[in-house]
């Protein structure tokens, strides 16, 4: 058949926004990658799924399809000492993934800080990359809207490259299919 367009897909965020829940949720429930992240099997919530997640150290490699597209997701640990890391994949990235635990308030500043130095660093400023955030924990009682965290974060101020903020609740995979399809519209 036709060769699908690979792209890399670097997922960002501080440590416990939920970036490997996310993640996970895009693969299918059997873990194989035969199933693309938007058929319908992806939507389905295994307990398992849920359950397995740890802390990520490092980074974690994953790949999956689409109907269009070929994904390699880059899962990057979120926590301080590994986030230097994340600036050797910035190059060949097509697209960001940003994920923000919405219920953390006491860390937006600190999510604020590693956004502006992604946003300002020279391998990323120049590129016209599409960048998804990810408000997570919605279904947390002290969550802010979306439309909060993205005052908070001051996204309105992104000019150079298109981007959204979508409202999620990754342990129930909420919120999760409108963000990819804008990202697959963004990457087409
Ligand atoms: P690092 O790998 O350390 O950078 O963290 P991460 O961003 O990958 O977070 P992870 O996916 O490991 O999730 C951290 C915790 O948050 C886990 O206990 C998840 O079950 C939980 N979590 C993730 N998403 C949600 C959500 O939407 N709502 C709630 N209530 N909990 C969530
Ligand atoms: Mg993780």
């Amino acid at each position: 058949g036709l060769k699908k367009k690979e792209v890399n897909v670097l997922c960002l965020g501080l440590d416990n926004s939920g970036k490997t829940t996310i993640i996970n949720q895009l693969k299918p429930p059997n873990h194989s990658n035969h199933l693309g992240p938007l058929s319908e099997e992806w939507k389905h919530v295994s307990q398992t799924q849920a359950q397995e997640i740890v802390p990520t150290i490092g980074f974690n490699i994953e790949k999956f399809k689409s109907s269009s597209l070929s994904f390699t997701v880059f899962d990057m640990s979120g926590q301080s000492r590994y986030r230097n890391l994340w600036e050797h994949y910035y190059k060949e990235s097509h697209a960001i993934i940003f994920v923000i635990d919405s219920s953390d308030k006491l860390r937006m500043v600190v999510a604020k800080e590693e956004l502006d130095t992604l946003l300002n660093h020279e391998d990323i400023r120049s590129k016209r990359i599409p960048v998804l955030f990810f408000a997570n924990k919605i279904d947390l009682q002290d969550a802010m809207s979306s439309v909060k965290v993205s005052q908070m974060l001051c996204l309105e101020n992104i000019k150079d490259k298109p981007w959204h903020i979508c409202a999620s609740n990754a342990i129930k995979g909420e919120g999760l299919q409108e963000g990819l399809d804008w990202l697959q519209d963004h990457l087409k």
